[in-house]
């Protein structure tokens, strides 16, 4: 009997979303001889009568489609089905309603890529409506348990290292301080990554508290020449899920009420050009992140991800996602993938590397 499965993308986009829709298709017809439906918008095409969704064919992949950004059936990063918010304030489970919406498309099977939160929002979705599900880890902020990595990382911080290597050059004929904020929610992966690559002077990222005082120290030494460096420029990543010395995240302002984390940089940028008296500009790079060509390695991630969840429907594994572990792809229970994030981890080799060439994160008690 032939299969039809759905396939959906949810959470904010990321490069390498297309090559894995690619992957997945070509594995499942090429392979099985299944059908694929692509669900449009995330969850949210569910909510219409009739539900939205589109064919997924190899030809939709026959041009350059997998070497774009974005995604091919749109996503959604807002709004809990489970407490979705209706304009009188109050918050509705809509959740029968999408399996409504599920049921009518008749498929055998889902996969779903997303993060943390769409993951977990799709596993209780999918207990709930009996669907036979398996996820496909993305995320720039590769906080997702379980897996080392997710669709979408290498590229944001291979963007976030052509920022600092566009930074030096300006900021040493300036002889300026440069803060470059980057995204990560609260995970400070990308900020640590990048700043190595990039060389960064100092990084701040959620997982560590830090003072000013070292960071001034570290300034002015930089500033003043020591250790070589004859520009009196410095290089400074900050990640947006950093909390400011008294515990704050910076958030803008929403309608919601909520605020999305952005600002932090500015707000550092202000205390810093006060306490050093030198020139400082920030520069936050948002969702220029999230958009181009995927690299090699997002596109290998999401090739090896795409057939490893085709390969574990047609197996007849459901509730798992599938992982990168150890350079191969593993099946993990997708209730790991979602119990927890993964934060920096403090004594690894990225922070390791990092001390180890001097970068400072703002906690060195010898520079207060
Ligand atoms: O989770 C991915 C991410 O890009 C975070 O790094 C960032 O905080 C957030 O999404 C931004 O969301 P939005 O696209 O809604 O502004």
């Amino acid at each position: 009997m032939t299969r039809h499965i759905g396939v959906l993308t949810s959470g904010g986009d990321c490069p390498g979303l297309n090559a894995c829709l690619r992957a997945i298709t070509l594995r499942a017809v090429h392979t099985y001889g299944w059908q694929v439906s692509g669900l449009l918008d995330g969850t949210l095409g569910l909510l219409d009568n009739p539900p939205r969704s589109r064919s997924l064919t190899p030809a939709d992949f026959g041009g350059d489609v997998f070497r774009q950004g974005g995604t091919l059936l749109g996503t959604t990063n807002r709004n809990d089905p489970f407490a979705w918010p209706m304009p009188d304030g109050s918050r509705r489970d809509r959740s029968p309603e999408l399996i409504a919406g599920w049921r009518q498309l008749a498929l055998d099977g889902l996969i779903a890529i997303g993060g943390d939160g769409s993951l977990a929002i799709l596993r209780r979705l999918a207990q709930q409506g009996g669907i036979p599900l398996v996820g496909v880890p993305k995320t720039i902020d590769n906080d997702i348990a379980v897996t080392e990595n997710a669709i979408g990382y290498d590229t944001a911080v291979s963007v976030a290292v052509e920022a600092l290597d566009r930074l030096q050059p300006t900021a040493a004929s300036h002889h300026r301080i440069m803060l470059l904020e980057v995204m990560g929610r609260d995970a400070g992966h990308i900020a640590l990554y990048a700043g190595i690559a990039g060389g960064a002077d100092i990084i701040l990222i959620p997982e560590i508290a830090w003072r000013l005082e070292p960071l001034v120290a570290r300034l002015a030494a930089l500033r003043r020449g020591d250790a070589g460096r004859t520009t009196g420029s410095a290089l400074v990543v900050v990640a947006e899920g950093a909390r400011t010395p008294d515990g704050r995240q910076i958030r803008v302002r929403e309608k919601s009420g909520k605020g999305r984390l952005g600002g932090i940089a500015t707000w550092l940028g202000r205390r810093l050009a006060d306490a050093i008296g030198a020139e400082v500009r920030v520069t936050t790079l948002g969702h220029l992140q999230r958009g181009g060509a995927p690299t090699p390695r997002d596109r290998f991630l999401a090739a090896a991800f795409g057939a490893g969840a085709v390969d574990s429907m047609a197996a007849g594994h459901y509730d798992c996602m599938i992982a990168w572990q150890n350079r191969q792809t593993v099946r993990v229970p997708l209730a790991d993938a979602v119990a927890s994030g993964q934060p920096v981890d403090l004594a690894g080799t990225m922070l390791r590397t990092a001390r180890g060439l001097g970068v400072c994160f703002g906690d060195e008690p010898g520079e207060a």
